[in-house]
């Protein structure tokens, strides 16, 4: 137990993801309920090896939960793959009396996170980033409110490709994992979904569907492929080659990570920030808070790591069924 635990930290780390301002927010008042002093780190594991650091009151959090984006900013620091740097970094806190910390990212920040409880800093990790891609979590903060925001932009794309009787192919963000792609290609009717988790051919799984649709009187196309499948550019010239379909690409970048964050991200930050909190007053470290059977609770960092999290088969078979018509 770390009963007189009395000062700790808060980072948000990797790229950005709405709700992020939400478990900030739970940490610093979580933890001024439990009478501790709240330090907030600048720019990830930049910031607290620069030390760039201030306290953070309740009242400093106060008209953040609808802003999307983080707050506190966030950074990419190479450089702290090197213990020497982790080091430097536990040296920091130090400095600013911060006996535990709570880092918001993805796996890269829970990497980060491990190597600063091996150099001596109790540090809990919380899963932010839209792309639903930690093995361990059956949720992230953000995801929610990425997908209603592509959501909404392929709805937009839909009405236009409707009137000029096109094809459009649509890229959604997720790195390497095709949850955005999968979820959204079913809540927006896709034609076609591509996700670097399942191969595909051109022939059978692209251009079969669309003519197949197109001979029963379909008049728009819409192909949604995940990032880690890239190359919509190029799959737009060769489906309008192939159909005399006209056909166009978008790639929808980083409007997929902006904006207010929805109920869910908010309550699902919130309640991650708050069991982080409780966890370092317990003396507990080296974990990561997730979600489990939609539960929230905490694993070891390392086992956590380690985790797959794979495509729903439900999904998968379920977007095929329909997308035929
Ligand atoms: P995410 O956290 O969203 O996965 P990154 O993979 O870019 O994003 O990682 C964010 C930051 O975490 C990196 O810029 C770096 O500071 C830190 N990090 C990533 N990998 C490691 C590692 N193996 N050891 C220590 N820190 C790491
Ligand atoms: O991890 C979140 C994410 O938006 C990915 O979906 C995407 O591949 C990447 O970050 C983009 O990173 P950046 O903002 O550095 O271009």
């Amino acid at each position: 137990m770390a009963e007189n635990i009395k000062t700790i930290g808060v980072l948000t780390s990797g790229g950005d993801a709405p709700g992020m301002n939400a478990a900030i927010r739970a940490v610093v008042r979580v933890g001024a309920h439990h009478g501790l002093k709240v330090m907030g780190i600048k720019r990830g594991y930049s910031g607290l090896i620069k030390g760039d650091i201030k306290e953070m009151r309740p009242r400093d959090v106060s008209n953040t939960l609808q802003r999307g984006g983080t707050i506190l900013q966030t950074a990419r620091c190479p450089e702290f793959k090197n213990e020497e740097v982790i080091q430097r970094g536990v040296e920091m806190a130090k400095i600013f009396d911060i006996e535990g910390l709570v880092v918001i990212g993805g796996d890269g920040s829970f990497r980060g996170a491990a190597g600063l409880c091996k150099a001596g800093l109790p540090t809990i990790a919380l899963p932010g980033t839209i792309d639903n891609d930690i093995g361990c979590s059956e949720y992230t903060i953000g995801y929610d409110t990425c997908l209603n925001t592509i959501k909404s932009a392929v709805d937009n794309i839909k009405d236009t490709t409707e009137s000029h009787e096109r094809c459009s192919v649509i890229e959604v963000m997720g790195r390497s994992a095709g949850f955005l792609a999968l979820d959204v290609g079913i809540a927006c009717g896709a034609d076609v979904i591509l996700v670097p988790e399942i191969n595909w051919s051109f022939t059978d799984d692209v251009l079969k569907p669309i003519l197949h649709s197109k001979a029963n009187g379909e008049k728009r196309f819409i192909v949604i492929v995940a990032e880690g499948v890239g190359g919509v550019v190029e799959m737009a010239k060769k489906i309008e080659e192939k159909t005399g379909i006209e056909s166009r690409a978008t790639i929808l970048g980083h409007v997929q990570r902006g904006g207010s964050p929805s109920v869910r991200d908010r309550v699902t930050a919130s309640e991650m920030g708050s069991l982080a909190v409780e966890l370092l007053i317990a003396g507990k470290q080296n974990r990561i808070v997730c979600m489990k059977d939609n539960k929230i609770i905490d694993v070891d960092i390392k086992e956590g790591l380690a985790m797959q999290k794979t495509l729903s088969e439900q999904h998968v078979s379920l977007a095929k069924k329909l997308s035929y018509k």
